[in-house]
């Protein structure tokens, strides 16, 4: 028997946008995003899917404001993206495999919202999100993101280092990795219940991983509280990594000893990997990684290693190197 596995990337020929819209949509764009930057945030609201994708327009879910002083050690060397195509070009399986998902991705119900924090810690136990907000201080970071399908933004995030998380979770001695598990509902998504992909989606690090300074949970971007296109209410941020190592809408929060096999890897092994750190010369199976495509601009530039993050990560994968690091 021969079993079809549509991989990960691939959308089906009937969802494909021919090139002459993209296009379109793109010099729209690059004129729309001006004025809507000059429109009341709640006439914005109403007219980014319409400008964008046509049809009829979806209302968007509020957004509070969410504020943070911008932390300037993280220097991303790159104009930030517009926020209009960082929330409307998105990866959310959950919600449909087109990058086109603000409009299902309304229905997501972020409030009230609880993570569930398991696996070898001192007292596995559920935290309320406004809870876990009282615990951290938040700082805004912007950072450089890189897709593996060679797309990459840069985004002011707003939220607090993952090391928090970690000193708030009290992991046992003995874990090795921690484990993120996101939101999986098959009444709000309706990705879930096609029945190919092996969710909930999960990924995830090393300890030594979860803890560097640059890991980062996100709960904000461009000052206000995420939408749910973007992994909403909290996210995590991996920059020197590929994008999908950063889960969204995490629920779950799980710390083990035993390796985890993520989404994607267990989708497809021969293409995504554990480590999944960005290296321009490792080319993924089916496309080359040397440059990234700049959302916005359209701009091709050149891909760097580690995401151009090395000085920050580069020395926890030594003794590393017969690892399948750039996968
Ligand atoms: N998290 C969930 N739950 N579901 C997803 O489909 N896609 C991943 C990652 N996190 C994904 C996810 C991928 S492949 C990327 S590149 C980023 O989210 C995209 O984030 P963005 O849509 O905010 O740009």
């Amino acid at each position: 028997m021969q079993i079809r596995i549509r991989r990960g990337w691939e959308i089906p020929e009937s969802r494909a946008t021919p090139e002459a819209v993209v296009t379109a949509r793109r010099s729209l764009l690059g004129a729309g995003a001006g004025l809507i930057a000059s429109a009341g945030a709640a006439q914005a609201q109403w007219l980014k899917p319409a400008w964008l994708f046509g049809g009829a327009p979806v209302k968007e879910q509020p957004r509070q404001p969410r504020e943070a002083p911008r932390n300037a050690r993280y220097q991303p060397g790159r104009d930030v993206t517009p926020e209009i195509n960082t929330t409307t070009y998105n990866n959310y399986y959950e919600f449909g495999t087109s990058k086109n998902v603000v409009g299902p991705a309304q229905a997501l119900v972020v409030e009230p919202w609880t993570i569930r924090i398991e696996g070898m810690v001192a007292s596995p136990r559920s935290i309320g999100i406004d809870d876990l907000l009282k615990q951290v201080t938040l700082e805004e970071r912007v950072y450089r993101h890189r897709c593996v399908e060679a797309w990459a933004m840069t985004v002011p995030w707003v939220g607090f280092p993952l090391a928090d998380l970690l000193r708030i979770a009290e992991p046992q001695a003995g874990a090795k990795y921690v484990v993120f598990q996101t939101l999986a509902d098959d009444k709000m998504m309706p990705g879930i219940s096609e029945g190919f992909y092996p969710y909930p989606y999960t990924d995830g690090l090393t300890m030594a991983e979860a803890a560097n300074e640059l890991a980062f949970l996100s709960v904000g971007m461009f000052g206000k509280s995420l939408p749910p296109q973007n992994g909403a209410p909290i996210r995590v941020l991996m920059p020197w990594k590929y994008g999908f190592k950063g889960p969204k809408s995490i629920v779950k929060v799980i710390f083990t000893d035993k390796r985890p096999i993520s989404f994607w890897e267990a989708l497809q092994d021969t293409e995504y990997g554990f480590w999944a750190n960005v290296n321009p010369a490792v080319p993924h199976p089916r496309w080359s990684q040397a440059r990234e495509r700049l959302l916005g601009t359209d701009e091709m530039v050149p891909t760097q290693i580690w995401n151009g993050y090395g000085e920050f990560v580069a020395d926890m994968y030594k003794g590393l190197e017969k690892e399948r690091l750039f996968a």
